[in-house]
């Protein structure tokens, strides 16, 4: 094959690949907004209980939450911070083992919904839920030994308050993250991030490098459609 024919077979290549993952997340999309709509609004998972309602992810049906849920490594003396909360449930998670979590989440009723969770869970004294953007409602100060992070992937567009837990157009939420995890990581700290194969797991791995950040995969778990892919990153 000459060099023009293999760049061309490149290039097919990769637009086919793209193509695929464009359909991928459109039907992730689907599947997603269809069980927030009819899926049950009290779920159990690893033995607790969680309420949510149509504008929470539910943190039982697309598996990234268990997965990353049953991911966590936490010591007794961490803080933990668990970036877009959700239900609650990666909070509650480490909040069993951790001296100290802090959970955020942009979408208000995200915020009343993981407070309940944390409260029907009998860990208010471990955890606290606040309601922002990203950093911005932490203390300046505040660090944390472990960053959790299971983060919006898809791209489109955000129209509901549910949409963030969707999609990062332009992988713009990934790149103020990172930077901003910076500053509220302790100097031997960890991040702990979930991703997934249909959404170009490489650029979001070259978008932390560039901030600084060394990644190591720790766990993957494939699904008929999707890989989701948990990895560790800690400052370089
Ligand atoms: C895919 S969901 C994951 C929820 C939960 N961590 C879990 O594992 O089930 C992503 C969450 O991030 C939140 N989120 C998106 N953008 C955010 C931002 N800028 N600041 C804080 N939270 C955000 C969404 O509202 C959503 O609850």
């Amino acid at each position: 094959m000459t060099t023009k024919q293999k760049l061309i077979t490149y290039r097919y290549n990769s637009g086919r690949e793209n193509m695929l993952k464009k359909i991928h997340q459109s039907l992730a999309v689907w599947l997603i907004r269809k069980v927030q709509k009819y899926g049950p609004h009290k779920v159990r998972v690893n033995g607790k209980t969680y309420l949510i309602s149509e504008d929470v992810f539910n943190p039982k049906y697309y598996c990234t939450s268990s997965f990353m849920a049953n991911n966590i490594k936490v010591n007794s003396d961490d803080t933990v911070l668990d970036m877009g909360t959700g239900s609650g449930i990666q909070a509650i998670t480490a909040g069993q083992h951790a001296s100290k979590v802090v959970a955020v989440d942009i979408n208000p009723e995200a915020v009343r919904f993981a407070r309940k969770n944390v409260r029907s869970n009998s860990l208010e004294k471990v955890v606290t839920v606040l309601d922002g953007d990203l950093f911005e409602p932490l203390d300046r100060g505040l660090n944390f030994n472990v960053i959790i992070f299971t983060p919006p992937y898809m791209s489109g567009e955000r129209i509901t308050v549910f949409d963030h837990a969707l999609f990062d157009p332009d992988k713009g939420l990934l790149r103020r993250f990172f930077t901003g995890a910076k500053d509220f990581i302790k100097t031997d700290g960890n991040i702990q991030m979930l991703y997934s194969s249909i959404a170009h797991p490489e650029e979001a791995l070259k978008i932390s490098r560039d901030i600084g950040w060394k990644d190591t995969l720790i766990s993957e778990e494939k699904t008929f459609s999707e890989s989701f892919l948990i990895y560790n990153l800690t400052l370089d």
